[in-house]
This record gives C-alpha cells, sequence and structure tokens, in this order.
C-alpha cells in the first residue's frame, strides 16, 4: 500500500510594523545593545501596537500559505493554532480565524506547549492526516508575547517578540513530508517559564494584577541549560527514527530562543553553518511563532530544494521540546 505523508504544501507569515531596536530598549531598561547581542544574538524585533491582537495576524498569514499551497480555504478540514497569547480566554482564537478567511468546513481549536506549539501542532495534525481524519490543515504558530511581558524586567522583555507564522499541510502519497517527529514534556519543572496569574489557579483580580502575576517570568539560565541537552536529544530521535544520519539534513530550522543555544546544538550534531538557519537579530523569540517564521523566510527566498531533509527543534515553557523531520 502507498505511504501517506503530510506534506507543507504552503507557508506564510505576518508580523507587526512597529520594529524596537536594542537601542530602543536601552531607554525602557537598564540594558545595553551589546549585551543583548552577545548574550542573545538580537538586534531587534517586532512589536504590536496597542489596539493590535492575535487573529487578523494568523489570518494575513494563513492567507498566504493557502495561497502557497493552492488550495482554498473551504477546503481545509482543520485549523490549530499553538499559541499561548490566543485573543482571549473564551473562544479559541482559531475559531475567530476560521471566520475570518471563510473556512467553514474547517474544526478549530488552540494548543499549547510553550515555544515548542507549532512542533506539537505539526505533529497533532500529521496523526489526523495519515489516518484519513483530514486531508488539509492550516497548523499557525503565532504569538504577541509583548503583551505578556514585564517591559520593567530586563531579563525577558529583550528576548519576547511578536510574529506569526502559518503553513498548509495536505495528506499525499509517496516519499515527500513529515518523516518523524518526537515530542517530550517534564511538568517538574512548569516553574521555570510561566505566567502565573489569570487562570483558575490565581484568577484576575486587582490584587494579581498588583503582585504582578499576569506577566512572563523566566528562569533563564537554569533554562539555557536543559535546552542544550534536550535539543540535541531529540532532535537525534527524530533522525534516527527515520533510519537518517545527521549528515542528512539540509536545512536545521530551529525556534529562534537564543543563538548561543543555537550554536550549541548545531555543534554537537556537527553541522557547519550553513546547514542553520538563523533569524533571531531581526525577529527575536517568537515562541511558536519562530519555526513557522523562519520556514516561510526560507521557503520565499528559494532556498530549500525538492527532496531536501528539513529539522525543526523547538524547546520551552512546560516544560516540553519537541522535532520534526520533513523531506520538502
Ligand atoms: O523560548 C524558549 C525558552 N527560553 C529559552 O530557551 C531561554 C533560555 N535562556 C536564555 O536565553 C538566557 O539564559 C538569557 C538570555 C535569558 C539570559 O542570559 P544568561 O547568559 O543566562 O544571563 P543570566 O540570566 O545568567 O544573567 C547574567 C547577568 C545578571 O547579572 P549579574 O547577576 O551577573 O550581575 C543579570 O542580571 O546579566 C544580567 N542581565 C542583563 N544585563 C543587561 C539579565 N538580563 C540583562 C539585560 N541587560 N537585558
Amino acid at each position: 500500500m502507498a505511504t501517506i505523508r503530510s506534506r507543507i504544501r504552503g507557508t506564510g507569515r505576518a508580523l507587526p510594523e512597529q520594529i524596537l531596536t536594542n537601542f530602543d530598549l536601552e531607554k525602557i531598561v537598564d540594558t545595553s545593545d551589546e549585551w543583548i547581542t552577545t548574550r542573545t544574538g538580537i538586534k531587534e524585533r517586532h512589536i504590536s501596537e496597542a489596539d493590535e491582537y492575535l487573529s487578523p495576524f494568523c489570518a494575513q498569514a494563513s492567507k498566504q500559505a493557502l495561497e502557497a499551497a493552492g488550495i482554498e480555504a473551504k477546503d481545509l478540514d482543520l485549523i490549530i493554532i499553538a499559541t499561548v497569547t490566543p485573543d482571549q480566554p473564551i473562544p479559541a482564537t482559531a475559531c475567530f480565524v476560521q471566520d475570518l478567511i471563510g473556512a467553514g468546513r474547517a474544526a478549530c481549536f488552540d494548543m499549547q506547549a510553550g515555544c515548542s506549539g507549532f512542533i506539537y501542532g505539526l505533529s497533532i495534525a500529521d496523526n489526523f492526516l495519515r489516518t484519513g481524519t483530514a486531508r488539509h490543515a492550516l497548523i499557525i504558530g503565532g504569538e504577541l508575547l509583548s503583551k505578556y511581558v514585564d517591559w520593567k524586567d530586563r531579563a525577558t522583555c529583550v528576548i519576547f517578540a511578536d510574529g506569526v507564522g502559518a503553513v498548509v499541510l495536505s495528506a499525499e502519497e509517496g516519499e515527500r513530508g513529515i518523516l518523524s517527529s518526537a515530542l517530550h514534556a517534564d511538568g517538574s519543572m512548569s516553574d521555570f517559564i510561566t505566567c502565573p496569574g489569570g487562570g483558575s489557579k490565581i484568577p484576575v483580580s486587582h490584587e494579581m494584577i498588583d503582585n504582578n502575576l499576569h506577566t512572563i517570568k523566566m528562569r533563564g539560565n537554569e533554562t539555557f541549560k536543559i535546552a542544550v541537552r534536550s535539543l540535541e536529544a531529540v532532535c537525534r530521535e527524530a533522525i534516527e527514527r527515520a533510519g537518517m544520519t545527521p549528515h542528512d539534513v539540509r536545512w536545521f530550522v530551529p525556534h529562534q530562543a537564543n543563538v548561543r543555544i543555537i550554536s550549541a546544538v548545531a555543534g554537537r550534531l556537527g553541522w557547519p553553518e550553513e546547514t542553520i538557519y538563523l533569524n533571531i537579530a531581526r525577529i527575536g523569540n517568537t515562541s511558536s511563532a519562530s519555526i513557522p517564521i523562519a520556514l516561510d523566510e526560507l521557503v520565499r527566498a528559494g532556498k530549500i530544494k525538492e527532496k531536501d531533509i528539513l529539522l525543526f527543534a523547538a524547546f520551552g515553557a512546560g516544560l516540553t521540546w519537541g522535532s520534526c523531520l520533513v523531506r520538502w
């Protein structure tokens, strides 16, 4: 029987127009362009305006991805948005996007796995497609993290940024598409990256806001060390599951969390600079959006050739981590 695989047929991205540079940040918190550049690799990032929110950016990226795929919104069976920054708690932002793009047949839900959300979403959709439950799926990684950042906390506000990336995935016979994926989590480190307030545990209240529990907190240095080890292991896992070796990977498209994490992982796997796709200097850390944004840049620059092997890998709040190997 012919193998059914989930192939990425189209990609898109949307970023707020406003750009915040490291020099702008020097005026907001006690930091410097030199510190941010050397510790993270970030030079500037896109930040949304006060009246902007997630779903219109998702719709913009999705329309691009659908056009590139040559698929109409009404043919979508499934819309998944990986996000920790939805439009509102209820309903799912995916439902707003369905309405904005006219995808009336699609089942819609949001899910979150921190910065690993896009990989989790891709893997969920892959299972829908390979079992025949859906033929065409839209997977979006979208975040407006600037809305959740504590602009007095220099350890986080210089890192996180806004943006959306989207892919259209279709079930097809053949060798192209998702070859393997690997997903992991360790909830015993749930306090490493957290936004403690605003849920059922600490509901919204004046006191919650006075105590600054509505913003993101991160134990950055501890997260950094675990990220490098876990990413190396999960990259190897997806590669081995597909019966390949690290040498087979043409493009490593990692979550853009920190250039030092990415270089360390690439070094451990023996990948030269030209294998790694980096846009963190311009885009910052957009959590679940960073991989689909990077992928769309690569695709539109014409850098990926048919049958190239791509590896996506991410690490984030949860803690969660995962990887996905694709034959283009
Ligand atoms: O997105 C997915 C999950 N997240 C990650 O993967 C993030 C992983 N972590 C990181 O990327 C890095 O840990 C950071 C970039 C967040 C921080 O870099 P670091 O090299 O681990 O710095 P650190 O937290 O150990 O802090 C070193 C120093 C401290 O000062 P002292 O105590 O040595 O005097 C900080 O207060 O750097 C200070 N610092 C800053 N200085 C200038 C922290 N943030 C800043 C800043 N500007 N923005």
